[in-house]
């Protein structure tokens, strides 16, 4: 299953964000969402926009340096990763890849190791479409595919 959503600007990336964390469980843990996409396509402001609606008020860094920004929620952490700078998979290791797998994972540049969408619950691959965005979502698991029929329905 497949959804295509145009992202005319910002604000319709930041509403698809909302109905992305309203399909979800109220505790999404252990649930990964993949954003795909080419420099500048549009990532982290979908990642930041879903942070805000699981109701993180604070800043939102970029995780390209520190490459995993965590998020304490009250049932859950949030945990929003940047693997750009990931040469292979080794590196997951000191990254102490294993202790993410508990919590709620939005990852950028998945890409970088590769097999990891056979774990992923969603893939959204974000695209320029003129000044705006295009966004398509592929369900990767079967809690993933209710996701997007949810998504779909709503
Ligand atoms: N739907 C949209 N329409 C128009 N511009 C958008 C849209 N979504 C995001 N942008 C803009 O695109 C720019 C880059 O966004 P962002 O940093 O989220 O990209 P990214 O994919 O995370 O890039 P990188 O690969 O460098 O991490 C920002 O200026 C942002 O406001
Ligand atoms: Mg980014």
């Amino acid at each position: 299953m497949k959804l295509s959503i145009s992202l005319p600007d910002p604000a319709a990336t930041d509403a698809l964000a909302a109905k992305l964390v309203a399909a979800l469980p109220p505790c999404p843990r252990g649930w990964m969402i993949l954003l795909q996409g080419e420099l500048g396509a549009g990532k982290s402001t979908l990642a930041r926009a879903m942070l805000r609606s699981l109701g993180h008020a604070g800043a939102v860094p970029s995780p390209t340096y520190t490459l995993v920004e965590p998020y304490t929620f009250a049932d859950f952490t949030a945990y929003h990763i940047d693997l750009y700078r990931i040469a292979d998979t080794e590196e997951l290791e000191y990254l102490g890849w294993t202790d993410l797998e508990d919590g709620f994972r939005l990852i950028e540049w998945p890409e970088r190791v590769p097999g990891l969408d056979a774990h992923a619950d969603i893939s959204i691959s974000l695209s320029y479409a003129g000044v705006g965005r295009q966004a398509d979502l592929v369900a990767t698991s079967g809690r993933g595919t209710e996701f997007l029929k949810t998504l779909a329905s709503n």
